[in-house]
């Protein structure tokens, strides 16, 4: 990586320590207590995502299920995780894989019943585990009942869930949808000759907040989960269910900021507020907003303790970084030391380097090739278990699962993703170019069948999988893992265990260290009198981190490679050393 401007302007201000990786934190006992610092179980678990579709089929139809999910609880038990967030299970006609719901209180029947679901939540719940739903309500379905209502008649009571735009007052201004195959967030009914509002999918029409009716239902439908016992929320697309539905004007173009100008409209805050006396606070749950806005102030207005909304953002600076063209790790170091160092006192985080909308950890952050896959798993590991705020490990990920490197446009299965490659091929760009773009970026190929073994299938189902597996599931698989100490998943396991040892992991100060090294990502954690010092390698050759650390009499917690560690760190070398 070269020097660039951005490069020096960071040693720069590295070295006026304005990284904010110095702050008088308050995370130090002698020092007044932060919200930050307060203690709570969401801040010290670690939460495992699982993608149900995609984790274990349990009747061979090739679709993962919840009976799946509950053959595997030991599985998850033994990774020492203590929450899993279950991406949408509800009905749904499937148009963005459950991320449109036709009722937000039944069960998929591809994924089981809700006997089902109440059986799996008190295993979980007997096992220790914790469960968070995933709660779509800026759009629902369009095959949701309220829908169907919506879109019969201008007076019907259920035409305000939505946002209408009649068409006697012509074209409505332009709006951006994300989905779309024109990208057009519009869409014309004939049945009432009104338009109605999508930001994602022409199927998932955008609820309208405005209205106390609908904000109720949403809210009792969020009690009846609570009340079976679900132990929090992630508010999917939250940010932008408030609108400014006098639907001016916006700037041509204005996609290109597209959250910038449609989400975290003001009255965000008063629907989370109201979400919050009526549920959150009712019940011991955790709570967590997709995206956290547009600035650190828009963050904050979202999760610090005293404004009883949320418990923590879900930034996405650091994640759109990696590019197919590559990332820089100076800014990547740069992103989430800002971050921290904005919540060093209020708020809290989420950390995260993977989930459903992306392509797979280990191939967009460091090097799927099968000398490093292992290796850089393992360090990838280390910084998300060692980072300040609750860390998102997504299934498979504990594997080193890798993109799986489709190549025809039949691979995938989104359709938002194949409605993009439409837009794309009509716009004139060659269906070569955008495979090879998908094959890096798709979000489907963080979707393949988990791995469980080197049966056919993986041994995730008996069926046709919904998605082919990734192709080298017969080396890369939880059963051969299981009885390998070097595997990758056993080294998450101790990481996760290291984490639960060293409260300073979750709760100590963070200071990023030698913050030009363009190779190694060097950080100190310091809780209570204890500091630990991280160093991680994000290259593909030997590195030295200028630390000002002594390690020589320094305890090695945990460790990526076979051999001691030197001041010399291999390719991907990770290393968290006691000091
Ligand atoms: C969120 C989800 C994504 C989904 C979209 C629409 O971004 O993470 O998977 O497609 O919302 O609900």
């Amino acid at each position: 990586m070269k020097k660039t401007f951005f490069t020096l302007l960071l040693m720069m201000l590295a070295t006026l320590g304005m990284l904010g990786c110095n702050s008088n934190t308050g995370t130090d006992n002698t020092m007044i207590q932060t919200d930050s610092s307060e203690q709570r179980w969401w801040k010290e678990a670690v939460v495992y995502q699982l993608y149900p579709r995609s984790f274990k089929d349990s009747d061979g139809d090739g679709i993962g299920d919840l009976k799946g999910i509950m053959e595997k609880l030991d599985y998850l038990k033994s990774l020492g995780v203590d929450v899993v967030w279950l991406n949408p299970i509800y009905s749904s006609p499937n148009d963005d894989n459950g991320y449109d719901v036709s009722d937000y209180r039944g069960i998929m029947p591809e994924f089981g019943t809700m006997q089902d679901f109440d059986a799996l939540l008190k295993a979980m719940h007997e096992k220790g585990l914790k469960l968070v739903m995933d709660i779509v309500v800026n759009h629902s379905s369009d095959e949701h009942e309220w829908f169907k209502q919506s879109r019969s008649s201008r007076d019907n009571k259920y035409r305000d869930y939505y946002h209408w735009w009649p068409a006697e007052k012509g074209k409505p201004p332009y709006r951006y949808s994300l989905f779309d195959v024109n990208h057009d967030a519009w869409r014309y009914d004939s049945l009432t000759n009104a338009y109605y509002l999508h930001y994602f999918g022409v199927k998932q029409p955008d609820l309208n907040w405005e209205n106390p009716k609908l904000r109720q239902e949403i809210y009792d439908m969020m009690k009846f989960w609570a009340e079976k016992g679900v132990d929090g929320f992630r508010l999917d697309a939250f940010q932008f269910a408030a609108k400014d539905t006098t639907w001016p004007e916006l700037p041509k173009g204005y996609e290109k900021e597209f959250a910038k100008h449609v989400a975290m409209k003001p009255a965000i805050h008063g629907y989370l507020q109201e979400m919050y006396e009526q549920v959150l606070s009712k019940y011991d749950v955790m709570s967590v907003a997709e995206g956290a806005g547009n600035s650190f102030e828009d963050a904050h207005n979202l999760v610090d303790a005293d404004r009883k909304e949320l418990n923590m953002a879900y930034a996405f600076e650091a994640i759109d970084l990696a590019k197919s063209s590559g990332y820089d790790l100076l800014q990547f170091k740069q992103v989430f030391s800002k971050w921290d160092s904005a919540f060093a006192q209020k708020g809290w985080l989420s950390i995260f380097l993977a989930n459903h909308d992306n392509a797979r950890m280990v191939t967009r952050w460091a090097n799927d090739s099968p000398e490093y896959r292992e290796v850089a798993t393992k360090m990838l590991n280390t910084f998300l278990l060692s980072m300040r705020g609750t860390p998102y490990c997504y299934y498979g990920d504990e594997l080193g699962m890798n993109n799986p490197g489709f190549t025809k446009i039949t691979d995938y299965k989104d359709g938002p993703s194949l409605n993009d490659y439409t837009y794309k091929l009509n716009n004139g760009m060659k269906p070569e170019d955008i495979l090879k773009e998908m094959q890096f970026s798709c979000r489907d190929n963080g979707r393949t069948p988990m791995q469980w073994s080197n049966a056919a299938q993986a041994g995730f189902t008996t069926g046709v999988p919904w998605i082919a597996v990734n192709q080298n599931y017969t080396t890369v698989n939880v059963a051969m893992q299981e009885k390998d100490d070097n595997s990758c998943l056993q080294y998450f396991k101790r990481m996760v265990s290291l984490r639960k040892a060293e409260k300073a992991l979750v709760y100590g100060k963070y200071t990023l260290l030698d913050a030009g090294n363009q190779q190694v990502y060097a950080y100190t954690r310091e809780w209570q009198g204890k500091k630990l010092l991280v160093l991680l390698n994000f290259s593909d050759k030997p590195a030295t981190a200028n630390t000002g650390v002594k390690t020589a009499n320094a305890k090695v917690l945990i460790h990526n490679y076979s051999t001691t560690p030197s001041a010399t760190l291999r390719p991907y070398e990770a290393v968290i050393y006691g000091l």
